[in-house]
């Protein structure tokens, strides 16, 4: 590591110190990455790639930001698949359907018209070959002519480019939360480690702090682009961000996608 970073807290102790202060991992989520302004951009572009897909799987979806906006915009069936638990309730609470596990555990067949991975999901699987099994996954799940959608972190331009992140400050049910991120790198494994440093402090003064970290693949964007052809997927098309209404090469901050299993 270029940095090292504290243990982060293991989850029975980011449980209790979230229990103590009565918020959920899927509140303090929401509240510093919930993006919900960003919800039309991202279900407009996907209209646009895909204007006939009725069947609708959000993967990685998250806290189910997407979802309600996917079941009013697509005519047939909107799921999610979650594989982290809290996030995977947010999502139910919202009124989702969602299945609790990775791509890694996609068993559908010629089943969706468009698969979505929003923000990431992918470059949480940090092994070449777990990612390969996982894209085939999404390759048979999808009905021949399906398209896929994939938006990661552009991370060799975030080095490039790279500051360290500021302290932020929220309030979720009169409970200020304050994040203080950090980063670190395995450059051997061209893994990107984000630590998130979190105290919650309640009305009456009580006080949690813990630490949690998540380790993401740095997939440049040729090689997301051959992991993606190699599954089997064809018609690459690349996009600057959900705004874009005509392809664009990956020069900025997110590596977006359309492939489509061919028919
Ligand atoms: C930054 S969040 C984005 C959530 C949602 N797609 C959105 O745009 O709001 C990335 C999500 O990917 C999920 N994830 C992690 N590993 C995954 C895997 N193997 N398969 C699918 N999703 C995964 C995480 O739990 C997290 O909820």
């Amino acid at each position: 590591m270029r940095q090292a970073l504290p243990a982060p807290d293991s989850p029975a102790a980011i449980r209790a110190a979230l229990d103590r202060i009565g918020l959920t991992r899927a509140d303090v989520y929401d509240a510093f990455l919930g993006r919900l302004d960003e919800v039309g951009a991202v279900v407009d572009f996907l209209a646009r790639v895909a204007p006939d897909a009725r069947d609708v799987l959000d993967v990685g979806c998250g806290t189910g930001r997407l979802l309600p906006r996917l079941a009013e915009r697509f005519p047939g069936r909107v799921e999610g698949l979650e594989p982290d638990a809290d996030y995977a309730d947010a999502a139910r609470a919202r009124g989702g359907v969602v299945r609790g596990v990775g791509l890694e555990a996609l068993d559908d067949a010629d089943r969706w018209d468009l698969l979505v991975l929003a923000n990431g999901p992918l470059v949480y699987l940090t092994d070449a070959d777990a990612r390969a099994r996982a894209l085939r996954r999404a390759w048979a799940a999808l009905r021949p002519g399906g398209a896929l959608v994939v938006d990661a972190p552009n991370f060799l331009r975030f080095l490039r480019f790279y500051q360290a992140p500021a302290p932020q400050t929220a309030t979720v049910r009169g409970v200020t939360c304050q994040r203080a991120p950090g980063h670190a790198w395995d450059f051997h494994d061209a893994l990107w480690v984000h630590q998130d440093h979190l105290t919650l402090t309640a009305p009456d003064g009580t006080t949690a702090r813990y630490r949690e970290r998540f380790t993401f693949a740095m997939l440049p964007a040729p090689g997301l682009r051959a992991e993606v052809r190699a599954a089997g997927f064809a018609d690459l098309q690349t996009f600057t961000g959900w705004h874009a209404v005509a392809p664009g090469r990956h020069e900025g901050v997110r590596l977006l996608l359309v492939a489509r299993r061919p028919r």
